[in-house]
């Protein structure tokens, strides 16, 4: 460390997520919501799902939003939507939450991976070529931590290769990418409304974006058993659907999405050039034209375990997103990967850690938790 930051840091605990700090601020807009839906009786498919579908359309820069059960249920329909089915290949990155690859299997299809960039943790898009095969029938690329993967090659290369490419938007809802919405850019693109997204539901829940009309059809019928009208199934589906509760919940918590989004911002930025005075401590990278959302400020750093052990010991709450590559899962074991087939994902595996963000942190805590690393540096 060159010069001590600016630094007045308080000695109180600092999550790593403080969902009641929101509650405490919006409790009783979201209490009015559920009265609301209690008032109607109505609960799956109705008004408040239907407003909500056509709020995140429109935030998203879309045509159509479908509401589903979750955002790993989104991606499945998604896939489904677009054709992919069993012995089908799906290129995707392997440095991503397990949902991503086990929404391809679910479908009998086998994710086939394509290392990351080892500085936004995004897929590579030149690793895409390296990979497809005459079996590749889509590209899911995911959006992590906030930040949107580098799309212009990637929808070059899927547009000559003739393959679909669905965004997994789970963690970066209101980002953008060269002024576009990520969920805007692909085919289709899956939202994950869970607890502890950005905007998040009292529960589970999800939503498909696309700008076709079919695949939106598509997927109202398969979430809803395969019935194009009532009680008649052309196809198989299952109850994939959002309730209304939670549509009324997020619609409450969609007002507030865009103040929240700057506070992470300004967090970021605050953490940023805390940083700045620190080596040895590798801050996320928001590239020119990338608007990053901070779904997580990750950083990465050589002695990630340890320093994870000395801020919890001084109650710093932080989260290690994602210890193993899905490449190195048991559950791809019959995949036959090795430590070494893909490089920048095992590395980030290693050090990367996800320290405090939510919108109502606080500079003080902010300066804590920087000051407490740089003490860890100079042990
Ligand atoms: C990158 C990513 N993909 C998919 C999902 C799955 O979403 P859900 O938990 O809503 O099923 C999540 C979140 O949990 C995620 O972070």
């Amino acid at each position: 460390m060159t010069s001590q930051p600016k630094i007045t840091a308080s000695l109180e605990p600092v999550p790593q997520l403080d969902l009641a700090a929101q509650y405490a601020a919006i409790g009783s807009e979201i209490r009015t919501a559920v009265e609301r839906v209690m008032a109607s009786q109505q609960f799956v498919l109705g008004r408040e799902g239907a407003a909500l579908e056509d709020e995140i359309a429109k935030l998203c820069g879309v045509a159509h939003a479908v509401g589903v059960a979750s955002g790993t249920d989104a991606l499945i329909l998604a896939l489904r939507a677009c054709g992919v089915g069993a012995g089908d290949e799906v290129l995707l990155p392997p440095f991503t939450f397990v949902a991503t690859g086990s929404a391809v299997s679910a479908l009998g299809a086998k994710p086939v991976f394509a290392d990351i960039r080892p500085d936004t943790y995004n897929i590579d898009p030149s690793e895409l070529e390296r990979r497809i095969t005459p079996r590749t029938r889509a590209i899911v690329v995911v959006h992590l931590y906030g930040l949107a993967a580098e799309m212009d090659p990637i929808l070059t290369f899927a547009k000559s290769s003739k393959l679909p490419v669905i965004e997994d938007n789970a963690q970066a809802i209101g980002a953008c990418y060269r002024g576009r919405r990520t969920g805007s850019l692909g085919d289709a693109a899956c939202v994950s409304f869970y607890p502890t997204k950005n905007l998040g539901a009292y529960g589970d829940a999800g939503m498909v974006v696309t700008n076709s009309a079919q695949i939106a059809a598509r997927i109202r019928t398969l979430r809803n058993h395969g019935q194009s009208e009532k009680y008649r199934s052309a196809e198989p589906g299952w109850n994939s659907r959002l309730d209304e509760i939670q549509a009324a919940i997020l619609r409450v918590k969609l007002r507030h999405l865009s103040d929240w989004k700057r506070a992470r911002q300004s967090h970021a930025a605050e953490y940023n050039q805390l940083f700045s005075q620190i080596p040895g401590v590798m801050p996320p990278l928001a590239p020119e034209g990338f608007e990053h959302v901070y779904h997580q400020y990750t950083i990465r750093i050589e002695q990630r375990d340890a320093l994870q052990k000395f801020l919890s010991e001084r109650n710093i709450g932080s989260t290690v997103y994602y210890p193993y590559p899905l490449h190195l899962q048991p559950l791809y074991a019959s995949l036959g990967h090795k430590p070494g087939d893909f490089p920048h994902a095992e590395r980030a595996a290693h050090e990367v850690l996800s320290l405090p963000m939510y919108p109502e942190l606080r500079k003080e805590q902010i300066a804590r938790v920087v000051e407490t690393i740089a003490e860890f540096l100079k042990c």
